[in-house]
């Protein structure tokens, strides 16, 4: 894995503007926003050595380095997923090329299904916390490294200023955005009636897919990090409704703005300790 870590590195490395200090990952239905990027270089995943590739609908599968909201930023237009048949080393993989190529904070998107009424289709949920239902984390395996790396704290895993700060900057544009919790399920089948209700009994506000591996790694290697839900959907067995890919990915797409929005909003005022 170092030895391909150092080959993805150099190749981005070749790239302008080099010194992406922000990484974005757009979740579902999310990909546009990486077209707000000015300057921009978008490479395909399929050209980045050692790269997964995106294989879902509505994930472009394209890097694109260049600036936003004043910052010079990574976007991951598109990420992987465990349901894709990768494993966790792979679909935490850009995470950890980001961290060396130095990036210093990473904001992470997605897609979400509500659990808590108070979380309707089309609000944004800022993540408080998380609970890793996967059945799998993705630093099983890593036997060297000092205690504190094998064994990475997640108390403060969302960084409380840049909660805060997403907070401030939804309320002052108007959207309807809370803090929540959101657990991560390995899927790809959504959950069943059942199950939403165990995950409410346990304290989950939303459920999805994605983003609890990436945070775990993210964190593992230092990194501050802002997670977003777009909420798609009533979880199954809230209301009568039932899922659908393709609604969902509509829903999302109306609140591309908003989310849009937000995470310029949170870049203008992100403080230079954060990214420098
Ligand atoms: N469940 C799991 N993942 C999801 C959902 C959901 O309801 N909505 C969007 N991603």
């Amino acid at each position: 894995m170092a030895l391909q870590l150092e080959e993805t590195v150099s190749f981005l490395r070749s790239f302008q503007p080099v010194n992406a200090s922000i990484a974005i990952v757009l979740g579902t239905g999310l990909g546009e926003i990486a077209t707000k990027v000015i300057d921009k270089v978008s490479i395909p995943y399929t050209q980045i050595p050692h790269f997964p590739v995106s294989t879902v609908p509505g994930h472009e599968g394209n890097l694109v380095m260049g600036y936003f909201g004043g910052k010079p930023v990574m976007v991951m237009q598109g990420r992987f997923h465990y349901y894709e048949g990768y494993d966790l080393a792979k679909v935490t993989y850009p995470i950890r090329v980001m961290a060396r190529l130095g990036v210093r904070t990473v904001i992470l998107t997605n897609a979400a299904g509500s659990i808590n009424e108070r979380l309707r289709p089309g609000d944004l949920m800022v993540l408080a916390d998380h609970i890793n239902l996967m059945g799998v984390n993705p630093l099983r395996g890593i036997t060297t490294g000092p205690l504190t790396w094998r064994f990475p704290d997640l108390t403060n895993a969302y960084d409380p200023f840049l909660r805060q700060c997403a907070l401030r900057v939804g309320a002052e544009k108007g959207f309807s955005i809370q803090e929540g919790i959101y657990a991560a399920l390995a899927g790809p089948s959504y959950e069943t009636p059942a199950e939403i209700r165990f995950l409410r009994l346990a304290g989950a506000d939303a459920v999805g897919m994605s983003t609890v591996p990436e945070v775990i790694v993210a964190r593992q290697e230092g990194l501050n990090v802002l997670a977003i839900s777009c909420i798609s959907n009533w979880a199954s067995g809230v209301k009568e409704s039932v899922l659908d890919h393709e609604q969902i990915f509509q829903v999302v797409k109306k609140a591309q703005t908003a989310m849009l929005e937000l995470i310029e909003g949170v870049l203008e005022k992100i403080p230079e300790e954060m990214y420098m």
